[in-house]
């Protein structure tokens, strides 16, 4: 057993949930950075595997409320899928525990789910080709299409103001006021070109107060890792649903789209490296429009490139709020590590908004084609 298993009591872990018994071999699983994510195989032959994770409770503090979410939102997609398709399939299925719920805190206060495991899948950190890209579209197109009939306020904020880009910029100018560290003075160049773009990238959050954009259940977290793909590279499954709470379409749009169209790492030392790679993103936006053309509003196709805009500079603001408050909350690996994240983040900003006819031109021709596609059937079947 790995040495971080070994940490734990698997045994008396395991009991707590509807296993339906028998013995199992545990391995530490997969690379998410939340979790600790545990696969249980069953000794026997022909015994279901499951996979264990213990939730990050310092991240999310209402465990209660976040798994509440989580099930509300797989009956929901098990619901629709079962029409369609293989619910055991293509969502999550959580396991029940003793207690009646879906988790269990053990003495430590360390708390447990478990969901099957979902055999003969890959989860990929970086995307390599557009064919995958468009399945990455697909599937978080596809997860907001088949919730959008299911009410926001029935989903608690799992992590509050997550995504808000007013509260990150306060906690940027405090943590520029507070100046912790002496870090304020070497950065002004960084925070200058933030502080300038402060009022465009409020536009979201504005559209949303004035009702022009509809809340809706999102993703959140819409890294190409957070889904699993079967073995001829077609979307199975989309998993990681801790963030999965109310939120504007565009943020899992520029989310999935600032890790996607990037050449480079995160963390890209050298600028010159940082290029945008235009049939990834032309592939995620079809795979995404293709899913969501049936209910997204104008007003929200127009909002997906503020999303593009949006997402890399909330992370950016995020990054520079670290490294001015001393590298508390990003793990970093060297002294500058933050502050190298936050000039790629800046960087790959720069090349987006020098791209930014082109990429919307992008999505509004992918859209009308699809509604000419779209327009053709209907007459062919009129017909
Ligand atoms: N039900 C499942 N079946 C198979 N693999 C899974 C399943 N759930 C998660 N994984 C794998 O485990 C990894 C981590 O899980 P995830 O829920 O994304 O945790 P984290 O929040 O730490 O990113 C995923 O990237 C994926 O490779
Ligand atoms: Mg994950």
């Amino acid at each position: 057993m790995d040495n971080i298993a070994a940490a734990y009591n698997f045994a008396d872990i395991i009991a707590e949930f509807n296993t339906g018994g028998g013995e199992f071999d545990i391995n530490v699983f997969g690379s998410g950075h939340i979790n600790d994510t545990f696969i249980i195989r069953s000794k026997a032959r022909k015994g279901v595997d499951f996979l264990l994770q213990k939730i990050n409770h310092f991240v999310f503090k209402d465990i209660d409320s976040l798994m509440n979410n989580m099930v509300y939102v797989t009956n929901h997609l098990k619901e629709k899928i079962a029409k369609i398709g293989h619910p055991e399939k293509e969502v999550l299925t959580l396991i029940k525990c003793n207690n009646g719920k879906y988790y269990y805190q053990d003495a430590q206060e360390n708390y447990w789910r478990m969901t099957n495991f979902l055999h003969n899948t890959k989860s990929y950190d970086l995307v390599t080709n557009v064919k995958q890209a468009q399945q990455g579209g697909v599937a978080f197109g596809r997860f907001q299409n088949l919730l959008c009939d299911l009410h926001p306020d029935l989903l608690v904020s799992t992590i509050p103001d997550f995504l808000n880009i007013e509260k990150r910029l306060n906690d940027f100018n405090k943590a520029i006021k507070n100046n912790s560290v002496q870090r304020s003075a070497s950065v002004m160049e960084e925070v200058g070109f933030l502080l300038s773009r402060a009022d465009s990238m409020n536009e979201i959050l504005q559209l949303g107060r004035a009702g022009v954009l509809p809340l809706r259940i999102t993703h959140n977290d819409t890294k190409f890792n957070n889904i699993l793909l079967d073995q001829a590279d077609e979307i199975q499954c989309v998993i990681d649903l801790d963030t999965v709470m109310p939120g504007y379409v565009a943020y899992d749009f520029g989310d999935a789209i600032r890790s996607i169209i990037n050449t480079a790492p995160e963390d890209e030392k050298n600028l010159d490296a940082i290029q945008l790679n235009i049939p990834l993103f032309e592939g995620f936006a079809k795979g995404y429009l293709s899913q969501t053309i049936s209910f997204l509003t104008d007003a929200e196709l127009k909002s997906l490139m503020m999303g593009v805009l949006l997402l890399p500079y909330m992370q950016a603001v995020r990054f520079l709020t670290d490294y001015l408050e001393g590298d508390v909350y990003y793990k970093t690996r060297f002294a500058e590590h933050n502050l190298q994240r936050t000039r790629a983040q800046i960087q790959l900003l720069k090349m987006l908004e020098m791209n930014k006819e082109k990429l919307s031109s992008i999505i509004q021709n992918e859209w009308l084609n699809l509604k000419n596609t779209l327009k053709t059937g209907t007459q062919m079947i009129a017909g």
